[in-house]
């Protein structure tokens, strides 16, 4: 599994990645090409055999990375790419002094909640009616 910035090829990749996450909030190829106007913000592919299977998007603000979008191919799951994704996110926030990591993820979302909390995501917080007006968030973070 190789992890690298994204490049712009990529984005048609992600965008049908999150397209197939039935409920996930997407940001589209052009979503992730405008990312690339925002000097704080770092997109990372995950790479298996040649072919893109993931990706993560994350804002270094320091003190804190703020994770926005982490996503990975169905076919590619339960196999370490969400967490090398992860864990490669983890080295850009410690390289950049940063003391946290922390991310909103629907509360109905039960796969990435035990994977965060697997990870050493702890819940901090709820926002009500975050998505959709409707599905309450939750605020989870990973302390360095
Ligand atoms: C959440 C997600 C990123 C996990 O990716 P992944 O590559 O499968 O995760 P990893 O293989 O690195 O980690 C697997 C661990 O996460 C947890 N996990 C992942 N999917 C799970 C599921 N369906 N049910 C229960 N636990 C799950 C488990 O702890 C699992 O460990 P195990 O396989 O030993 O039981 C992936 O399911 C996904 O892309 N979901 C859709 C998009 C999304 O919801 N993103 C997060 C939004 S904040």
């Amino acid at each position: 599994m190789l992890i690298r910035r994204a490049k712009q090829e990529d984005y048609c990749v992600f965008a049908a990645i999150e397209a197939d996450c039935p409920g996930y909030p997407s940001w589209g190829a052009n979503g992730f090409a405008a990312e690339e106007t925002n000097r704080n913000s770092v997109t990372l592919a995950a790479e298996f055999e040649g072919a893109v299977a993931g990706f993560v998007n994350f804002w270094i603000l320091r003190p804190q990375v703020q994770l926005n979008s982490l996503a990975v191919r169905g076919d590619m799951r339960r196999r370490g790419t969400a967490a090398a994704l992860l864990g490669k996110t983890l080295e850009y926030a410690r390289k950049n002094a940063c003391t946290a990591v922390d991310l909103e993820v629907s509360e109905l979302n039960s796969p990435a909640i035990a994977f965060y909390l697997k990870q050493g995501f702890e819940v901090v917080g709820k926002r009500p009616k975050f998505y959709n007006n409707t599905e309450t968030a939750l605020l989870m973070r990973k302390t360095l």
